[in-house]
């Protein structure tokens, strides 16, 4: 096959709607022969490490916000979805990204994650105990669902201060925004995702309200009262925009660290009992796993202006991709970049992003994993994968499992 013939072939796999089991060797192939692809719309999407990082990092290339929408599709103003999703922090460019990332901050601080860690702990022995009581010798459990997606939202739920009886209501809901995101934003994913925002805004409004008239420690009750030094407070729709964004974030990505770390782990039991080994090297060997196999695969922007990247021209307005995985997995960055390595010299991946939008959870969900793997291996040291059926989902930017079955000897 031509280079040229490989490349299309690889594009088509990469962004074919029904999904890319395994990206990997599709992402080598643009890596080598086409760095700065285009796609037949003309979206560019660049796949090594430094072009990826400079489109991060360089604000000529604008998140997709309000005007983007505005340009390219203006009724979808009218959805509640994109309306919740023009107010999160993460759809915004300078200088409203700045303000709402510096009042998000202010509340949602490297203490008050810390500060966390007793309630992760507790949370994931209480998950052990439950996987234990599920599982039998010859009777596989499913990690994912009674795993890796219970403790993420949990831990959200616990961040903002959401009772906890009232904590499973939201993961169907945050679901359907994640999956309508997934999908453009077309069909009945968007349909479902709009009724799913009507009813977290009501939600999340009412648990606001509560804490307006008494305050508490969590995190919704610091993001009402919080101010700037200017006396600049978040309006409503800033403020429940953004707690939907922490619940969309930091739920299905996490656990996807869990579920795509544990994977790699089945499939070397000698990184299985290595780790086992060395509970306090967990930091590197997350690292790892966040380069390895990353729970986000792309990260998307537009040109603000005529541009150029990696050598080629970029049009003001045209679309660009940069696929984080590949970047991960480039060797110029990475050496033996297809080996999964703890002992790497430290070398920050591109999974968490970088620049302005780097990653406002990324050590919440460090927290978490790190947390989870010593407690699990420890609980579990003889924990097997449970043949085949661990499904692998890849639609255009979340990488997971939607099942991983374990036995835990
Ligand atoms: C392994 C888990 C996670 C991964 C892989 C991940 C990845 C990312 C990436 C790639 C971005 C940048 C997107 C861009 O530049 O377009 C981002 C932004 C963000 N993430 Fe995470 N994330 C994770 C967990 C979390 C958690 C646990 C939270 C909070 C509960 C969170 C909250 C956010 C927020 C608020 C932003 C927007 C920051 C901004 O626009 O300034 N994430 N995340």
């Amino acid at each position: 096959m031509s280079e040229q013939a490989a490349v299309r072939r690889s594009l088509r796999a990469l962004f074919s709607p029904r999904g890319c089991p395994d990206p990997y060797p599709h992402y080598a192939v643009l890596r080598e022969h086409a760095p700065v692809a285009r796609l037949p719309d003309g979206t560019v999407v660049v796949s090594r490490h430094a072009d990826c990082d400079r489109m991060l990092r360089d604000p000529v290339f604008r998140v997709e916000d309000d005007e983007w929408i505005g340009r390219t599709w203006p009724e979808g103003r009218e959805h509640h979805t994109v309306y919740s999703l023009m107010g999160e922090m993460v759809n915004q460019n300078s200088p409203h990204h700045e303000r709402l990332r510096r009042l998000v901050s202010r509340a949602f601080t490297p203490r008050r994650v810390e500060g966390l860690r007793p309630a992760v702990t507790a949370l994931v022995e209480q998950l052990l105990t439950g996987l234990a009581e599920r599982a039998a010798p010859d009777r596989p459990v499913d990690f994912m669902a009674h795993f890796a997606l219970p403790l993420p939202i949990a831990v959200i739920g616990e961040l903002l201060g959401v009772p906890e009886e009232d904590r499973p209501w939201f993961a169907p809901r945050v679901q359907a925004v994640t999956s309508a995101i997934e999908q453009n934003l077309t069909g009945d994913a968007l349909d479902r995702a709009d009724e799913a925002t009507s009813e977290l805004w009501d939600r999340l409004g009412q648990l606001t309200e509560l804490r307006r008239a008494d305050p508490r420690e969590d995190l919704v009750s610091t993001l009402i009262a919080v101010r700037d030094a200017d006396g600049d407070r978040l309006t409503r729709r800033e403020l429940l925009a953004n707690l939907v964004l922490l619940y969309s974030a930091g739920y299905e990505t996490t656990s996807n660290l869990l579920g795509n770390g544990l994977a790699v782990l089945l499939e070397r039991p000698d990184l299985l009992a290595r780790l086992r080994g060395e509970p306090d090297r967990v930091g590197a060997w997350v690292e790892e796993m966040l380069r390895f196999d990353p729970p986000i695969q792309i990260a998307s922007r537009w040109a603000g202006e005529d541009t150029e990247l990696g050598g080629e021209s970029i049009a003001r307005g045209t679309q660009v991709i940069a696929l984080l995985a590949a970047a991960n997995r480039d060797p110029r960055r990475h050496p033996d970049p297809d080996v999964f390595c703890p002992d790497r010299p430290p070398s920050r991946s591109l999974t968490f992003g970088a620049g302005a939008h780097y990653c406002l959870g990324a050590a919440l969900a460090r927290l978490e994993a790190q947390v989870a793997f010593p407690l699990l291996l420890k609980r579990f040291p003889s924990i097997l994968p449970a043949g085949a059926g661990a499904a692998r989902d890849r639609v255009t930017s979340l990488r997971g499992h939607t099942r991983l079955p374990v036995l835990l000897g």
